[in-house]
């Protein structure tokens, strides 16, 4: 891997574990094939590190990639007939109650082939890697058996083997109860059959906590199971409505509990005293056209949050973390440098992720080059590409 340098970065950006964001101008950053050697301002690069192959990046900033801690990246298929119907006025709930929702996707993926499913999921990856997404976490749950649950698997590996970003696998078997099936027998299969065959092939296990998912105390056995499997857990928590999840979340140290649309300030403060960081997922309230879960709430109580797309095809089919960055400044009360914070070292802490997030020696080599000179721009010229160079891995993926 060739050590390089990024050269004439006006400035240079890099969240700090102080929830701050630090930033130095005129900057250097010296890569050592995957990692980064050295940051610093120019005057002060040390002579060894001068005679290496250069990126020039004319003045531009720098910020760490994003890393996108909650998506269902792996689909086939899309809901916009279900979009059009609900812009027309039916319920999410109501037309999952009429079979679609959840299992209108579970249904495309079961039919669909393993190289099928590679080649729509790599077609969303490369948009995200496009616009700065250089870690990214993708959930099983749209099999609901173990056939397509562990095809999915298949193809998260696929993906992980064939792109340049890194890739975090979570198990989300208990994201619906298929049709023609008791919750009860279908939650037995999860914790019996598809957790242990495959805990080995995953980092994470997820659960949806929810009003119209699973209750609290169904989701604590699953995640047991999980722990047990030695998964790491994650919640999708009281999104429609509360039930409990954040709650639970925080009871189980949870590494994140997600949404949080309903969540209250009590339920703030347990996960804050847990340590469970909070990912919060503007493109779901935007495509449900929802009011937008409290980021300033959020941020002010103290509990470590993350932004990601939740990109799906039923409530938030977004593959873009500077789009995600601009909600939650727009939409959710957060300043720029927070927003920022939660898109990269945010969702590094949500995966409990410790090389990433922070442009610092020893740290992986993720870095966007912005086509301007700030990161305000980001959300003050929200529909920009203003991606100039993505390194993930010390490897520059543009040009
Ligand atoms: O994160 N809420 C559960 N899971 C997804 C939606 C899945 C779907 O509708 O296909 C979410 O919003
Ligand atoms: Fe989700």
């Amino acid at each position: 891997m060739t050590a390089r340098l990024l050269t004439g970065i006006g400035r240079l950006f890099s969240p700090t574990a102080a929830r701050t964001v630090d930033h130095v101008e005129d900057a250097v950053v010296a890569l050592d094939g995957t990692r980064i050697e050295w940051v610093g301002s120019r005057t002060d690069l040390p002579r060894e590190l001068r005679d290496r192959e250069t990126i020039d990046c004319e003045g531009r900033a720098v910020v760490p990639g994003f890393v996108d801690a909650h998506t269902h990246l792996v689909f086939a298929g899309d809901r916009a007939t279900e979009f059009s119907r609900r812009l027309g006025g039916e319920t999410y709930e109501s037309i999952a109650a009429a079979g679609g929702g959840i299992r209108a996707t579970v249904d495309a993926t079961r039919a669909a082939s393993r190289d099928e499913l590679v080649a729509a999921s790599s077609a969303r990856l490369d948009r995200m890697i496009g616009a700065g997404t250089t870690t990214v976490e993708i959930k099983t749950g749209y099999g609901l058996d173990l056939a397509t649950e562990s095809k999915m698997v298949d193809v998260i590996e696929a993906l992980a083997a064939a792109t340049p970003v890194d890739v975090v696998t979570t198990v989300l078997a208990a994201h619906a109860t298929p049709e023609g099936t008791s919750r009860d027998s279908y939650l037995e299969l999860v914790m019996g059959e598809v957790i242990p065959m495959l805990a080995g092939r995953a980092a994470f296990c997820d659960v949806f906590c929810d009003p119209v998912g699973f209750s609290a105390d169904e989701c604590r056995m699953v995640l047991d199971t999980a722990s047990a499997h030695g998964l790491g857990l994650r919640v999708h928590a009281d999104q429609t409505g509360r039930a409990g999840g954040a709650e639970m979340a925080a009871a189980m140290g949870a590494a994140s509990a997600d949404h949080l649309d309903h969540a209250t300030a009590a339920d703030l403060e347990a996960l804050r005293r847990a340590g469970t960081v909070a990912v919060l997922l503007p493109g779901a309230s935007l495509t449900m056209r929802l009011p937008f879960p409290g980021g300033r709430a959020v941020w002010d109580s103290g509990v470590e949050l993350a932004l990601a797309t939740d990109c799906n095809p039923g409530t938030s089919y977004l593959e873009t973390m500077p789009f995600v960055v601009a909600l939650g400044v727009l939409e959710m009360g957060l300043s720029p440098s927070e927003a920022l914070w939660a898109a990269t070292l945010g969702g590094a802490r949500a995966l409990q992720l410790a090389d990433r997030g922070v442009i610092a020696p020893g740290m992986r080599a993720d870095l966007v080059v912005l086509d301007t000179d700030h990161h305000v721009d980001l959300s003050y010229r929200p529909d920009g590409d203003h991606i100039w160079q993505v390194v993930a891995g010390g490897r520059p993926l543009r040009g």
